[in-house]
């Protein structure tokens, strides 16, 4: 508050006019622009194969994007981050690169590239890259060097080392994609760990040469203008040298390998120097450039650590798994983990993400059958008015569904080859954009996609949901430019509300001016009627209502002593 009053007073001072109008226009202007942008940002995944064909192959591409960006801009977009579009054998559709410095002729060319990053930033749209940097592709040229004898001057870029005995690999370790993370290779008669796929070995990061040359990789991004790096897999850059054996665990994992642990393959403190050298280099460029961490962790307390703890030295936004990916439709469990981001990461900036292309759609997975959409609605609300940078995945807007593959001869996904049929793979999240109700949902003039097209896209798709006010994409709509535009949503105090009610989470937030906005949210089919008037230290309070999700009860005015929410419905109200 005292930094805040002492900015409207220099903000007073400093205008010519001398209006308190323009003192408060000066104040925010000054907040605002002190705040990196990825702050309040709304970033926008997309998954380049999915998202629009240009040439007709049934494959999206970069040219594709291009023309969707006023699609973006519209929607409210402050951020594309694309999936890998390098040169891959496309294994894992992209997470194996060959070539960290090019694009895949499939998605275009590095002038495509560069018309795309111009055109998005005249639409202030910043463009973020994949950075995948625990593995190659193995037909990436420093692998093959690599592979080639155990003398070459690249025999140390990845994790070699000899087997146990003959046909025995190093350890027990395990792939996370299914059986032993080791691979023989004959010529150099050692195996090789891959923590992925075996067309993805593991770049050896404790060798200086690897992350001398992946920074300069990095650069070649930074100096042609892109605003950061969404950080592949990041936890796992590292591996317990003494190559002990995992501890085995009771009972079988998905592809019928026996459970263990995973302590020594992942997130091990190691990771944390190269980030915090990475951070320094990436803060050599104009512009607030974004490390964003792909951090599947365990709890807040390690989330943290990849924010540099009390430092910030590190990423600026590791994703925040606890909310979106892992408690169950629990009030009580969302209200918890929610605080814990607020309130455990030293001051840090929440980055909360429901959705991305490994995991089955939030609608999906926190679905009921009966309030899907009010569900996703509510969640939405989660998303966009927390304080949190919020991270989507295309086709959220639009209510996407997810279509898992209903035999093994239709998948493409290896991981649900291999785990068939416990584990059936990722394709389901990833069919394309249903733009509108003609051929190819109108993502490609070819009927052939790389992926069908799922079977509602003549109901689902944007065209039809632009011209209905009650759909998904016109509540994200209302969504996003609320909070952009109001004070409260966009920079505001976030403090919990009601915090022992087992149905509804709620909380406020307060703008500098003192302006307060209540959200409520029911995690219940049954009707709520929920009261913030003594939170908010008055009596017969009354709020008008900015936004509401899940249809009967909504009006107007509220009355803050007896709110009335639908069946998972959601509020955003404005305290009169
Ligand atoms: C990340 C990606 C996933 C990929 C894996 C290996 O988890 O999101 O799609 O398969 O890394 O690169
Ligand atoms: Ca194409």
């Amino acid at each position: 508050m005292w930094s805040l009053n002492k900015g409207l007073v220099a903000g007073f001072l400093t205008c010519t006019l001398g209006s308190l109008w323009c003192a408060r226009c000066v104040a925010q202007e000054s907040q605002q622009s002190a705040d990196p942008w990825w702050k309040h940002a709304v970033i926008y995944e997309i998954y380049p194969r999915s998202f629009q064909d240009s040439n007709g192959d049934g494959i999206g591409d970069l040219n594709g994007i291009t023309q969707r960006l006023d699609y973006l801009k519209d929607l409210g977009v402050d951020a594309i981050w694309i999936a890998p579009c390098y040169p891959s054998p496309q294994v894992d559709f992209g997470y194996d690169i060959s070539d960290y410095q090019n694009i895949d002729p499939m998605y275009g060319t590095l002038a495509d590239f560069d018309r795309l990053t111009a055109e998005a930033k005249k639409r202030n749209i910043r463009v973020i890259m994949d950075a995948v940097l625990n593995h190659t592709s193995d037909k990436h040229a420093w692998f093959t060097e690599s592979a080639s004898s155990r003398t070459n001057p690249k025999s140390d870029w990845y994790v070699w080392r000899d087997g146990k005995g003959p046909g025995q690999p190093p350890n027990n370790w395990l792939s996370t994609f299914g059986h032993s993370a080791w691979q023989f290779n004959p010529k150099r008669d050692q195996y090789y760990y891959h923590y992925f796929y075996i067309q993805q070995p593991d770049l050896n990061w404790r060798n200086p040469e690897v992350e001398n040359a992946v920074f300069n990789m990095l650069r070649f991004w930074l100096d042609r203008g892109v605003a950061g790096f969404r950080l592949d897999a990041i936890p796992t850059l590292f591996e317990d040298p003494s190559l002990k054996d995992e501890k085995v665990l009771p009972g079988k994992n998905k592809f019928g390998d026996p459970n263990e642990s995973t302590e020594l393959q992942e997130n091990l403190p190691e990771c944390h120097d190269v980030i915090r050298r990475m951070r320094s280099m990436a803060d050599t460029y104009p512009d607030n450039r974004v490390l964003i961490g792909e951090t599947y962790l365990p709890n807040v307390e390690e989330l943290d650590k990849w924010y540099g703890g009390e430092k910030h030295d590190e990423l600026d936004l590791p994703m925040d798994m606890q909310v979106g990916f892992e408690p169950k439709l629990d009030a009580n469990e969302f209200r918890k983990r929610i605080s814990d981001a607020e309130t455990k990461i030293h001051g840090s900036h929440p980055l909360f993400v429901f959705d991305n292309h490994d995991n089955p759609r939030s609608a999906y997975r926190y679905g009921d059958g009966v309030h899907n959409k009010a569900i996703d609605q509510m969640l939405a609300t989660i998303l966009f008015t927390t304080r949190s940078t919020a991270l989507m995945y295309y086709g959220d807007e639009i209510e996407m569904p997810t279509t898992v593959p209903t035999s093994k001869a239709q998948v493409k996904d290896p991981i649900g080859i291999t785990g068939w049929p416990k584990e059936k793979g990722r394709d389901g999240e990833r069919t394309p954009m249903q733009w509108n109700g003609s051929t190819a949902a109108g993502f490609s003039t070819n009927p052939k996609t790389w992926l069908p097209v799922a079977a509602d896209y003549k109901r689902v798709n944007v065209e039809a949901e632009s011209k209905d006010p009650d759909s998904m994409l016109n509540w994200y709509k209302k969504l996003i430019a609320l909070r952009r535009s109001n004070p409260a949503l966009h920079d505001g105090e976030m403090k919990m509300l009601d915090v022992g009610n087992q149905q509804v989470v709620a909380w406020s937030r307060t703008a500098p001016d003192g302006k307060v906005i209540v959200v409520a949210c029911s995690f219940t089919a049954q009707p709520q009627v929920v009261s913030f008037d003594t939170a908010l230290g008055g009596s017969g309070k009354t709020a008008t209502t900015l936004a509401a999700s899940g249809g009967a009860g909504q009006k107007n005015a509220v009355n803050l002593n007896s709110v009335s929410l639908a069946a998972f419905g959601s509020i955003v109200a404005e305290v009169n």
